[in-house]
């Protein structure tokens, strides 16, 4: 077994170590299992692939809860084995992703923000144990949490059970960098007092007692994150209309030379617009987001980044190495909380965050669809989309105008599931161009997305449909023909194209 006596710093804990088998062979069915880990980045992973061998020789399933998306080796491996039962509150894995959309899997697409006060107030049922991935624990048996926060310190609060995974792949570097504050729950919730992105309110450490702690597994696989692709010529072009925009905004006297605090979702187009800041000539840049990537790293690098909030910091591979190099000027630099603090919308809205995410579809009032297509299929979640649009100072939403070589259209008539109202969107950029809906009501909104946003291939039919439905419904204020409205989606899944 791997040494981590060293890690383990409270002497009498050390004989609470033992094997991953040890404790899958612990592990009930049914159990309720409340992990650690935001994106691929601090969640356990020996437990997991122990677990998931157990369930290949006596099938059974748990129910998972997490900060967000995880790694292969927790939910790879168990929706591998069917071994999931309930998962909440987001996913964006390819083995899971069929299981929620066959009836294998109950899955909870939660606002992440909500998440953790909804599960310890058991709105969600009881947890049978918490399972934390950390660099150490501490003499009075805290854990020093490792590259996310996420939900593992209300998870740790809640839990009577608690499971200790200490990955010797994370650098003891790493504490210091967290700062976790588990707000009161209402009736007795004080104001969050964070009123720049780099104050510190919490600890550095998740909050623990050794009596809780019943199993420690050593463990000594890297996080999986992946590679970034290629940044394409549509994200990098809606990248510069971003840019352009938002120096027009400083211009008009609507935005700070400086900028207000980036938020940046997750996908290409994200990642091409945080690239476009490195090359730009902005300086003192500050993030109050989610999740931390390459391109933070990158700012910082070109000196354009005064500070990074998050709750995980999930680069490519060779970020992370560039990161754990460089860690002492970086760590300065960046900090991750609870995603509670890093998407909460008390904070998000006293920053004046501008919010930049995207969706899968739009439709011509401003609707956003990010986690259904056609209505059904759950794509990844909303994750902490809502969370940040509905409370930014300006919210952005992106999308390329056509998907699946033109045969979808991301603009409709009418979205088939609505994430996010027209009411909390300003911004709609495409390839195409950028639709400023600020000011605007439903009918010039919809005139605008359709010319501005829509692809050329989808405009006359768009146009067509806007002009009946406007003649049909006599001006009404958001005009539609209900028997049409879902009509391009009803053309997509009966022959695989919205065209006529
Ligand atoms: N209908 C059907 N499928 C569509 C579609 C539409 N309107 N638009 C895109 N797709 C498909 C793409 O073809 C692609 O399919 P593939 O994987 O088979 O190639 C897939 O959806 C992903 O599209 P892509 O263009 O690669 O987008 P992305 O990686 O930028 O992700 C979201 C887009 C919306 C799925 C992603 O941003 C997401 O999950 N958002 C919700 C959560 C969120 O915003 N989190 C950040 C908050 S802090």
């Amino acid at each position: 077994m791997i040494d981590i006596t060293d890690r383990v710093r409270n002497k009498d804990l050390q004989s609470k170590i033992v094997t991953a088998e040890e404790v899958a062979n612990w592990i009930q069915p049914g159990m309720t299992l409340a992990c650690s880990g935001f994106t691929a980045s601090g969640y356990p992973k020996a437990i997991p692939i122990a677990l998931a061998e157990r369930m290949k020789k006596d099938p059974f399933s748990v129910n998972i809860w997490t900060g967000a998306s995880t790694g292969p080796e927790l939910d790879g491996v168990l929706a591998e084995v069917k071994g999931i039962k309930q998962r909440l509150p987001y996913q964006t894995d390819s083995n899971l992703r069929p299981e929620i959309n066959d009836g294998t899997v109950n899955y909870l697409d939660l606002h992440l923000s909500e998440s953790a006060q909804l599960t310890r107030k058991g709105f969600l049922g009881k947890i049978d144990a918490a399972i934390v991935e950390v660099c150490a624990i501490t003499e009075e048996g805290n854990l020093i949490p490792t590259t996310s926060v996420g939900n593992a310190a209300s998870y740790v609060q809640s839990a009577d059970i608690v499971i200790v995974e200490v990955n010797t792949t994370q650098p003891l570097a790493l504490e210091g960098m967290h700062d976790v504050y588990v707000p009161l729950d209402p009736p007795n919730r004080l104001p969050i007092p964070i009123v720049h992105a780099d104050d510190r309110i919490g600890t550095t450490y998740i909050p623990c007692t050794p009596d809780k702690i019943k199993f420690i597994v050593p463990c000594d696989i890297k996080d999986h994150t992946r590679d970034l692709s290629p940044i394409d010529d549509n994200s990098k072009h809606m990248a510069k209309l971003t840019l352009d925009f938002i120096n027009e905004e400083i211009k008009a006297g609507r935005m700070p030379a400086k900028l207000l605090p980036l938020q940046s979702g997750v996908g290409n187009v994200a990642n091409a617009v945080l690239a476009g800041f490195v090359e730009s000539d902005m300086k003192d840049l500050i993030v109050y987001t989610e999740v931390i990537q390459d391109a933070m790293l990158d700012l910082i690098d070109a000196d354009k980044l005064k500070f990074a909030s998050g709750t995980a910091f999930s680069p490519s591979p060779a970020g992370m190495d560039r990161f754990y190099k460089n860690i002492d000027k970086y760590r300065q630099k960046i900090l991750l909380r609870p995603e509670e603090i890093s998407n909460s919308p008390e904070v998000v809205n006293r920053l004046g965050v501008i919010a930049m995410n995207t969706a899968l579809e739009v439709d011509i009032y401003g609707n956003i669809n990010s986690t259904h297509v056609a209505g059904s299929k759950m794509m990844n979640g909303i994750g902490g989309s809502g969370d940040f649009a509905r409370n930014a100072y300006l919210t952005i939403f992106y999308t390329p105008s056509i998907a699946k070589n033109g045969k979808i259209s991301s603009v409709v008539p009418m979205c088939s599931h609505i994430d996010h109202t027209e009411h909390d969107v300003d911004i709609i950029i495409t390839e195409q161009g950028i639709a400023d809906l600020r000011g605007l009501e439903p009918r010039r909104r919809a005139l605008e997305i359709i010319n501005k946003c829509a692809h050329p291939d989808y405009r006359p039919i768009l146009l067509d449909y806007y002009e009946r439905a406007v003649a049909k419904t006599k001006n009404a204020n958001t005009p539609h023909l209900i028997d049409e409205a879902l009509s391009f989606h009803s053309r997509f899944l009966t022959n695989g194209d919205m065209h006529k």
